[in-house]
């Protein structure tokens, strides 16, 4: 487990970014997605100052190397370090590719991402965040693969985008109580595919589409793309007595931040357009951590019509009807 150390009397301040998913030819100079991803995560990065850069999945797609390169060599560029976990674009090809991209992640020194146990998938890892010897909140990098065979209740077989399997769920809870013993105060578990829970979740609270609750805040504009079923995840969460919040990427314009059972389940900022996008909700979310575990989760937002004047840029335009849920 890698150790990032906290100063004391000082926040640390961890940015996340999510699904910039940009193919090889977007990194071209001349595309506009280019500018508008790296106007973003520098805007971040300079309003925030953070002490981390995670990645919550979807970093590019299978094979597209030169854009899993040009993505770390501009996180390297700020000269902190940097972490992420996989996404299902970055698995849809097999774990080849994915295997050959954490090669290539791992040549650059800032990079915190481990393999971990090949068992469960690739990239679960943990990252200890201590003030001097003082253990403070561990953040748990999980692996939620891609999709699954998945048997709908009227029996037709069909596909679902995967949980998080029962060996991991019980690794993530064993390293968790031992963490707990050892004086660690919380801890957020990252992902890229949101659990099942996110649906009773969003359940407890959106009443038009727009979050009305009073903890609460954030948008649902899209289905909640989980596995479709109980996924234990949240027993768990609740049993680990460590976790309490949870950020997932995967939706690209769902963003909300819900209290439910204990933990804070929330939706990463989507982070520049690509695949799919909607500009008003573009940017990050800030995780920030004092000396007695994590104080705040918030998106912050970037505003980059200026670069998309004139440009041929889609965004996702769907109205979403609530009893998709
Ligand atoms: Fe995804």
């Amino acid at each position: 487990m890698k150790i990032l150390q906290k100063l004391n009397g000082k926040d640390f301040v961890i940015l996340n970014l999510s699904d910039p998913q940009m193919n090889d030819s977007e990194w071209n100079e001349d595309h506009p997605y280019r500018p508008i991803l790296e106007y973003t995560i520098k805007e971040l990065v300079t309003r925030h100052s953070p002490d981390l850069i995670t990645v919550t999945g979807d970093m590019a797609y299978p094979r597209h190397f030169h854009s899993y390169e040009m993505l770390a060599q501009l996180l390297d560029s700020f000269s902190i370090p940097w972490a992420f976990v996989w996404g299902n674009h970055d698995h849809q090809d097999g774990i080849e590719s994915v295997l050959e991209a954490a090669k290539l992640f791992k040549k650059h020194p800032l990079c915190q991402f481990e393999d971990g146990e090949p068992i469960f998938g690739n990239g679960n890892y943990i990252l200890g965040i201590n003030e001097g010897e003082q253990p403070v909140t561990a953040l748990f990098m999980i692996d939620s693969h891609n999709s699954t065979d998945y048997t709908k209740e009227n029996g037709e077989k069909s596909w679902a985008y995967d949980k998080l399997w029962p060996d991991q769920l019980a690794w993530i809870g064993e390293q968790a109580a031992a963490l707990k013993e050892i004086g660690y105060k919380d801890g957020l578990m990252m992902l890229h595919i949101p659990l099942n829970a996110y649906r009773a979740a969003a359940k407890t609270v959106f009443t038009s589409g727009r979050c009305g609750h009073v903890d609460g805040y954030g948008d649902l504009n899209e289905p909640i793309c989980s596995y479709p079923a109980e996924d234990g995840a949240l027993t768990m969460l609740k049993e680990s007595g460590l976790i309490t919040h949870v950020l997932a990427g995967h939706d690209h314009c769902n963003n909300f931040i819900i209290p439910y059972e204990g933990i804070q389940m929330m939706f990463a900022c989507k982070t520049g357009p690509g695949c799919y996008w909607k500009a008003s909700i573009n940017g990050g979310t800030i995780i920030t951590i004092g000396e007695n575990g994590i104080k705040n989760a918030r998106h912050d937002f970037v505003d980059v019509t200026h670069l998309m004047e004139g440009k041929d840029i889609h965004e996702h335009q769907t109205d979403y009807e609530r009893q998709i849920l």
